[in-house]
């Protein structure tokens, strides 16, 4: 056989190019765990600098430094965080591998290319979330964790109170209340984070697993007895029914105006994320009130007024942030937990220093969208199929009209 004659698998980190994307997949301290796996590690120059890796670091870890041209020439596999951009699409060839995390369902065209292409395209987001020992390569739970964190602090740094009790000689200030809502991975950690701040800290989920979480996290949960639990495949929510949204929403409206802040995390699988604040909602908060929407959009959050990296300040003077990408903003730490989710990918992947594609191996037939020349995913293929049918790209909002 030609494995003991084949070159070394040559494993080519890329710089992100996405406005605003900082992150890095790998950083320096990452590298030598890729030469442990048996792979020679590439690094594109200036790939960490905006996460202040410098080229240096890389070298010192072991990675050689290459031009964009020299590293797609000579790389097998190539890794990114995002989906690849126009310039990378453009070099890649035929049998190379490309990791990130590329949401394959919400970009059908680019599944198709990459099949067209004969790139073999892996995604971190489609790993079994709930299989215990692929959890260390949960990209989705490592960023929505960084994410949840931040959108704390960013509503921290818009309210105009201070988040703890306070008692110095001019009085004692009272402690903000905060409402999170959706307590999944991003909503627990800001949960946790706000608690830690000294916020007084109410949760909101409509699965009742997620509100056992909120207590022991040792917050209040907010209970609306008009929504039943709504745990469906996988642990993830269902949508709510037309009738359920509807009271979910007057009922809520009835209650965030107690807060100082929430923070909106609420997201349902496949679909547009749920509409929790109407404007007359939002209308009702307390002037100086803080929203923050981690689930802004193109098709809406569950803030109606929030757009994605947009702040509004409403009349009565309710802030309102669409929180961006929040990962990109901790770009150490994200990009941290992301090497490890990919380290650990690639350790399952990689037998003797080979990528081996096995699609009966449940972690691999979560995460390999395109080999061979095909759609191999379902949800990807599902959403080309969809395409070509309607001849057109898709939104993604299957079943949870507003
Ligand atoms: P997500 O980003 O899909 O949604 C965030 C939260 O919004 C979820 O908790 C969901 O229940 C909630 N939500 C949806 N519709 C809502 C509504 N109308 N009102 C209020 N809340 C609503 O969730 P994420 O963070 O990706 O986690 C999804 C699930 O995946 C978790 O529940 C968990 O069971 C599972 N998971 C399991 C892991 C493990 O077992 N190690 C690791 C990570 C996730």
């Amino acid at each position: 056989m030609a494995e003991t004659s084949e070159p070394a698998l040559r494993i080519g980190l890329l710089r992100e190019r996405a406005p605003g994307e900082r992150r890095v997949a790998v950083v320096p301290g990452a590298v030598p765990d890729l030469r442990a796996l048996g792979a020679v590690p590439l690094v594109e120059t200036g790939a960490g600098a905006a996460a202040w890796y410098t080229d240096e670091d890389y070298t010192a870890a072991g990675g050689e430094i290459l031009t964009p041209p020299e590293l797609h020439e000579r790389a097998h596999v190539l890794l990114s965080v995002t989906r690849p951009s126009s310039e990378v699409l453009r070099r890649l060839r035929p049998g190379q591998t490309v990791i990130g995390m590329l949401q394959p369902a919400s970009d059908p065209l680019l599944v198709r290319d990459l099949a067209d292409l004969g790139v073999t395209a892996i995604s971190l987001d489609g790993v079994p979330r709930t299989l215990s020992r692929a959890q260390s390569m949960d990209a989705l739970s490592s960023q929505a964790n960084v994410a949840g964190y931040k959108a704390v602090l960013v509503a921290a740094a818009a309210y105009d109170r201070y988040l703890p009790l306070l008692m110095t000689a001019a009085g004692v200030a009272r402690p903000a209340e905060i409402l999170v809502l959706g307590a999944g991975v991003a909503g627990l950690q800001a949960i946790a984070t706000a608690g830690r701040l000294g916020a007084v800290v109410t949760g909101y989920d409509v699965r009742e697993e997620a509100r056992e979480e909120i207590r022991s996290l040792g917050a209040r949960v907010l209970e609306l007895p008009e929504v039943e639990s709504a745990t469906a495949d996988q642990g993830y929510a269902r949508a709510l029914t037309g009738s359920e949204r509807r009271s979910q929403r007057a009922v809520l409206a009835d209650q965030a105006h107690r807060f100082d802040i929430v923070i909106a995390t609420a997201q349902v699988p496949g679909g547009r994320p749920p509409l929790l604040l109407e404007e007359d909602a939002v209308a009702r908060l307390r002037p100086g009130a803080v929203v923050v929407d981690l689930a802004a959009g193109p098709l809406g959050g569950n803030v109606e007024l929030s757009r994605p990296d947009e702040t509004v300040v409403t009349d009565r003077g309710v802030t309102v942030i669409g929180a961006g990408n929040l990962p990109a903003t901790v770009p150490r730490a994200a990009s941290e937990a992301y090497s490890r989710n990919i380290k650990t990918l690639l350790g399952h992947m990689l037998h003797e220093g080979r990528l081996t594609i096995d699609l009966d191996d449940q972690i691999q037939a979560g995460v390999v969208v395109t080999h061979d020349g095909r759609v191999v995913h379902p949800a990807a293929a599902e959403a080309v199929e969809a395409m070509a049918t309607t001849g057109g790209v898709e939104p993604h909002e299957s079943g949870t009209p507003h």
